[in-house]
C-alpha cells in the first residue's frame, strides 16, 4: 500500500537532491498531494531503488562497523536517549496498527464461520460466491510478499532523523545526529530567529504545535509557566523526540530583519591562500555568535577601536563562509585593498589569538526567494560573498542548477579553484568556468559571451560580485541581452 511522504523524505529515500524531485514535480512527472508524494509514484520514477542501493542505508550500516569513526556516528545518529524516544513512539504506533489488524482479522473469521453455518442450513448460490470471495481475499491478505523497500527505509529514517515543519512558512528541514533544532534549521539554510545559540537570550523561542521534543543541552533562559503550558521551547536547547515535528515561528524575510551586532572575536588563523590573498578566520565567543545572511558583510577593527573613530584600523569585508556556522567566520583579503587593516594583516601585525572587533552584518547582497537556476559571476575576491551564497543555495537545495563564472585579474586570482572543483565533482547541479584577464571590464565581456552561450535560453537569477568595472560591464551586458533588471543583483568588492 502506498505511503505518503514529504519531498524532503522522498529525496532521502531515493538518494537524490530535493531540487531534482521539485523539478520533476514542476514538469508534472510526479504529483504532489497536500505537499506529499506517494511512495508508489516515487517507485515508478525510481524503480530500482532498494535498501542495498541507498547511500543512506549504507551510511547507517557503516556506523555499525567498529572501525567507523565516532565523528561520523555522531553526525548521523541521534543520542541514545533521542533514539529510544523515537523508537518508543514508533513502537506505540506499530502496536496500535497491530491491535486494529487483530480485531479486523477476528471479525473476518467470525463472518466466515457465520457464513459456513448459514450454508449448512440452506443452499444459496449468492452466499456461496461470497464465501469463496472471502476465502480468496483472506488467502491473498495472509500471503507473504516481498517487503516494500521504501516503506522499510522510511521507518528506519523516522528513527534516525526527524522532519521538522515550520508554520506558517511551511519550510521543512531534517534533524540528524546530535543537532539541536536550531543547528539543523541553520544547516538547511533557513533564516531562523535566534541570538546567543546557547540558551541564554530566549530569541529562538518557538511553539510546538505537534510532535515531541527533548532537551539536548542545559540552558539558563527561564520560560514562564504559561509559556511552557502553551508548548513554547528554545530551538537551540532542544531536538526532536518524534520523527515529525511542527513548530510555529517567524523567520527573517531579509536583511532588514537582522539586528546589527557588535562582537569581540578572536583571530583563529591568518593564512596565505595565494601570494596576494590572505584567509582571515575569526571565531566568535560561544555565547555570542553572529547572526547574518549569506552574502552580507561586516566591519572589522582592531580591538579597542571605535567604529566611528580610528578609521585607520577598520575595514568592511564580505563574509565568505556560510551562516550555518555562525561562530567561524572566513574572509578573503586581497593585498590591493591597501587600507590600514589590510596592511596590518599582510605585515603580520594581526595574528592568531588577536582580538578583533566586529560590527554588522550589513548589505543587501542576499539570495532572492526564487526557484530559478542561479548564475554567479565573481572577479578576484568577489568570490567571497559568492561562495557564501553558493553554500547557502546548496543548503536550501531549491535551485535546479548553479553555475559559477570566476574571473581572475591577477596570477593568483583563482585562490579557491580547488573548492570549485570539489563542488562540481560532488554536486550534479553545479558547474563552473574560470577566466583570466588583467582588465576587469574585458574579462566581464568574456564572461558575458560565455554566459550568452550557456545560459541565455534559461530564465535565471544572476549574482555579480567584484570591482566596479567588472560589475558594471557585466550587468550592462546582461540587461542588453534582455535579462530583467530585478533578476540581476550585484555587490562591489
Ligand atoms: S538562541 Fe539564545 S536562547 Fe536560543
Amino acid at each position: 500500500m502506498a505511503q505518503w511522504v514529504s519531498v524532503w523524505r522522498a529525496a532521502q529515500l531515493v538518494g537524490v537532491p530535493r531540487s531534482v524531485l521539485q523539478q520533476r514535480v514542476r514538469t508534472g512527472e510526479i504529483e504532489l498531494h497536500d505537499g506529499l508524494l506517494s511512495t508508489e509514484a516515487l517507485l515508478r520514477l525510481y524503480p530500482h531503488v532498494d535498501i542495498e542501493r541507498s547511500g543512506l542505508f549504507e551510511r547507517v550500516m557503516q556506523v555499525q562497523q567498529e572501525a567507523f569513526s565516532r565523528r561520523v556516528r555522531e553526525r548521523l545518529l541521534p543520542s541514545q536517549e533521542v533514539l529510544a524516544q523515537r523508537l518508543f513512539r514508533q513502537s506505540q504506533e506499530l502496536a496500535d496498527v497491530q491491535r486494529h489488524l487483530q480485531r479486523y482479522h477476528a471479525l473476518v473469521l467470525e463472518l466466515r464461520d457465520a457464513m459456513g453455518a448459514l450454508l449448512q442450513r440452506a443452499d444459496d448460490a449468492g452466499l456461496l460466491a461470497l464465501q469463496r470471495q472471502l476465502n480468496d481475499g483472506l488467502a491473498r491478505a495472509l500471503a507473504t510478499e516481498p517487503v516494500d523497500a521504501l516503506n522499510v527505509m522510511d521507518d528506519m529514517l523516522k528513527a534516525v532523523s526527524a522532519l521538522v515543519t515550520l508554520r506558517p512558512s511551511g519550510h521543512q528541514f531534517v534533524v540528524e545526529g546530535h543537532e539541536s533544532l536550531l543547528q539543523a534549521g541553520l544547516r538547511a539554510g533557513l533564516k531562523l530567529n535566534y541570538g546567543c545559540g546557547n540558551g541564554t537570550c530566549g530569541m529562538c523561542k518557538v511553539r510546538v504545535t505537534s510532535g515531541e521534543v527533548i532537551k539536548c543541552m542545559p540552558f539558563d533562559y527561564r520560560l514562564s509557566e504559561l509559556e511552557r503550558q502553551q508548548g513554547y521551547l528554545l530551538m537551540c536547547a532542544n531536538t526532536a523526540a518524534s520523527s515529525e515535528l511542527a513548530v510555529e515561528t517567524l523567520e527573517a524575510s531579509g536583511p532588514a530583519d537582522i539586528a546589527l551586532q557588535q562582537i569581540v572575536t578572536t583571530a583563529r588563523a591568518v593564512r596565505e591562500l595565494a601570494p596576494d590573498t590572505r584567509l582571515l578566520h575569526l571565531q566568535t565567543p560561544r555565547s555570542h555568535r553572529l547572526r547574518f545572511l549569506a552574502g552580507q558583510s561586516v566591519t572589522l577593527g582592531r580591538a579597542g577601536s571605535e567604529r566611528t573613530a580610528g578609521d585607520d584600523v577598520r575595514t568592511t569585508l564580505p563574509i565568505a563562509s556560510c551562516p550555518c556556522d555562525d561562530r567561524n567566520l572566513h574572509f578573503y583579503v586581497a593585498r590591493e585593498r591597501d587600507d590600514a587593516f589590510t596592511r596590518l594583516l599582510f605585515d603580520g601585525a594581526i595574528k592568531t589569538g588577536d582580538a578583533i572587533n566586529l560590527w554588522g552584518p550589513s548589505g543587501e547582497f542576499v539570495l532572492r526567494d526564487s526557484q530559478r537556476p542561479l548564475v554567479f559571476a565573481a572577479c578576484d575576491t568577489g568570490f567571497a560573498p559568492i561562495k557564501s551564497l553558493i553554500e547557502h543555495a546548496l543548503s536550501l537545495d531549491h535551485a535546479a542548477s548553479l553555475s559559477l563564472f570566476w574571473l581572475a585579474t591577477r596570477g593568483d586570482g583563482h585562490f579557491q579553484a580547488n573548492q570549485c572543483r570539489a563542488w562540481s565533482e560532488a554536486l550534479d547541479p553545479f558547474e563552473y568556468a574560470l577566466f583570466t584577464d588583467a582588465d576587469a571590464a574585458a574579462g566581464a565581456r568574456q564572461i558575458a559571451t560565455a554566459v550568452r552561450a550557456d545560459q541565455f535560453e534559461v530564465d535565471c537569477d544572476f549574482y555579480l560580485a567584484g570591482p566596479e568595472r567588472f560589475v558594471d560591464e557585466l550587468g550592462r551586458a546582461l540587461l542588453e541581452a534582455g535579462v530583467p533588471p530585478q533578476q540581476v543583483t550585484s555587490e562591489l568588492v
